[in-house]
């Protein structure tokens, strides 16, 4: 076991843990662990823009923004939080720009900007364009961007470093962070580093489903850790399905597409958006656009012999247009599915996309051990924290903004911690917990295999708790999830080597993915309506007076080791925004 010490710890190097160690770098000694190599991050996969009211192509200002996301977020979003990262959008885009990120440009030379979902001007009277992008790269180039940053400020990475335990101690009464441990994928060293300040920014949980658009490698580590060490989980119910993934495969077909003029369509060729959202039509929220496609396809309009998909149509846009603003997703279209989107409409099927929940934390980036409580020394942002900025529903494009806004704040508030505090002794034994995790894998004889159990987890999660839910339907995925973590006990690894033994890793993610499938299921039993990503059959209206508030999910363990899950519940920040019935 090594022992490393550094002021400032940043689990996870995508946009917002790139964004935060940019700042912490200038103020601290910082290290950056990731358990890839950063430029592979899951940032680079994001595609149609980050908002910002620029008002460069039509009149826009941040008030609308900030309105239009706590609408997105059907009014579960802290309003002050969504005021800040609106108002600091503006800087946010311009940073980047200064730092060489190439965004696409009007003819006079400024910031281009498209229309998104939800976008709107003037509270909801028409789409607007805020989304500043780079073709449909933005992701990839904001990743880019900030790792050539992160390398001229000379940020420390520790490449392949997987955080498996969060070191949480008691200092006078006062639960504080101490550091994290770490299992270098090389070598199969178990590293602990202690740290002054320790912020979490290593994504989502998107790998609990089947068809998602997320990377083999969202299988919520951060959220994980800090779960089993007393850390509660915001919100966990309330999950993004993004509308246009690729059919059955579940990649991401930018919501630029339509921002660009695309249209949804069913079999018979109705652009279906008009009934469900007249004002916003196919650019209304994501929530709104993939319940409208299952219900295209549950009522018989769905395309193709089995009828479970709608089309995403781009022949109507000039082929010069598609080339410069939708290289990317024509090209997979081509590739993943044989189809020419210059004359063919393409096939789609909402995707897993994006976790609204996470890591509560306020907006610091300081992470609360109950509603207010903040644990000194631990922050966390992006898509694994709840500021919440996104509520019940998160605007497309928000999520380049959110890993900008808030990963800078929380490595500036980071950095500033470590300069006052002194290092939390560790305990005597820091690294046990990984060790007795890592050992029980690898000396296990069990006869259940990770691969069967990751797919049956995933087909219960498509099936149970996804687009539309039923007390029975989330009953279901609670009862198999508890079967899957008994039959997790018995899991074993073929590899039982020490170096990049992957096997070994993907049943610890796996471990993680359990944890908070059950988190996440428990949750959306308990909610008892429907609210933007959770929508509940049986309860199909929202309702404000039992349930605007946030979920507060804790882990307790008894006398004799049996772990159950608590649910408490913390009151949304209101600031000027009184909830209103949501049309789009
Ligand atoms: O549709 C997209 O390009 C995705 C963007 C986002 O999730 O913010």
């Amino acid at each position: 076991m090594k022992i490393h010490k550094y002021d400032t710890v940043i689990v996870g190097a995508g946009g917002a843990g790139m964004r935060a160690a940019i700042e912490s770098t200038k103020r601290s000694r910082t290290a950056v662990l990731t358990k890839l190599y950063p430029t592979r991050s899951h940032t680079g996969a994001a595609q149609g823009g980050m908002a910002a009211a620029l008002a460069n192509v039509e009149e826009d200002n941040w008030e609308w923004h900030t309105f239009d996301t706590i609408k997105g977020g059907d009014y579960l979003v802290d309003q002050d939080a969504a005021e800040i990262l609106a108002k600091e959008a503006i800087d946010s885009v311009l940073d980047l720009e200064k730092m060489g990120l190439p965004f696409n440009r009007t003819p006079d030379g400024t910031i281009d900007q498209r229309r998104f979902g939800g976008h709107s001007r003037n509270h909801g009277e028409a789409p607007v364009r805020r989304s500043c992008y780079a073709a449909d790269r933005t992701g990839h180039m904001i990743l880019q961007t900030l790792y050539q940053n992160c390398v001229k400020e000379g940020v420390e990475f520790f490449n392949e470093f997987y955080v498996l335990d969060q070191l949480i101690v008691e200092v006078d009464g006062v639960k504080k962070s101490a550091g994290v441990v770490a299992y270098e994928l090389a070598t199969g060293e178990i590293h602990v580093f202690q740290a002054k300040a320790v912020i979490y920014a290593s994504g989502g949980t998107g790998k609990f489903f089947k068809v998602t658009s997320n990377a083999h490698t969202l299988t919520g580590d951060g959220q994980a850790a800090c779960y089993r060490r007393g850390i509660p989980l915001e919100d966990m119910e309330f999950f993004q399905f993004h509308p246009t993934g690729i059919w059955r495969m579940g990649i991401l077909l930018t919501e630029g597409a339509r921002g660009e003029g695309g249209i949804l369509r069913n079999k018979d060729g109705e652009r279906f958006m008009e009934k469900y959202a007249p004002v916003m039509k196919d650019l209304a929220s994501r929530d709104v656009v993939s319940r409208s496609i299952y219900t295209e396809i549950r009522e018989g309009r769905g395309c193709g012999p089995e009828g479970d998909h709608v089309y995403l149509d781009l022949t109507h846009l000039p082929p010069e247009q598609l080339d410069a603003k939708l290289p990317d997703i024509t090209e997979f279209a081509r590739t993943y599915l044989g189809i020419e989107p210059y004359t063919d409409p393409i096939p789609i099927q909402p995707t897993a996309h994006y976790a609204m929940g996470g890591i509560p934390t306020n907006v610091e980036g300081e992470v609360l051990a109950d509603n207010t409580t903040v644990v000194p020394g631990l922050y966390a942002a992006g898509e694994v924290a709840c500021v919440s900025v996104h509520g019940a529903n998160r605007l497309g494009t928000n999520s380049l903004l959110d890993i900008n806004v808030f990963g800078r704040r929380a490595g500036i508030a980071a950095a500033e911690y470590s300069h006052t505090a002194d290092y939390v002794e560790l305990p005597e034994n820091p690294a046990s917990l990984v060790e007795e995790l890592v050992e029980r894998l690898r000396d296990s004889t069990g006869t259940e295999r990770v691969a069967v159990i990751r797919n049956e987890l995933q087909e219960c999660m498509d099936a149970n708790v996804m687009v539309f839910r039923t007390e029975q339907t989330i009953k279901t995925a609670v009862e198999k999830i508890a079967e899957l973590r008994e039959r997790y006990r018995n899991v074993s690894i073929q590899d039982k080597g020490r170096r990049f033994n992957t096997d070994l890793l993907e049943a610890i993610e796996l471990g993680n993915l359990l944890d908070l499938a059950e988190v996440m299921a428990t949750s959306a039993l308990a909610r008892k309506e429907s609210r933007g990503g959770h929508y509940r059959e049986d309860f199909p209206n929202r309702d404000d007076v039992n349930f605007m508030r946030h979920t507060m999910a804790y882990r307790e363990v008894g006398d004799d080791g049996t772990e159950t899950i608590r649910l408490d519940y913390k009151p949304v920040v209101q600031t000027r925004y009184q909830p209103m019935e949501r049309k789009y």
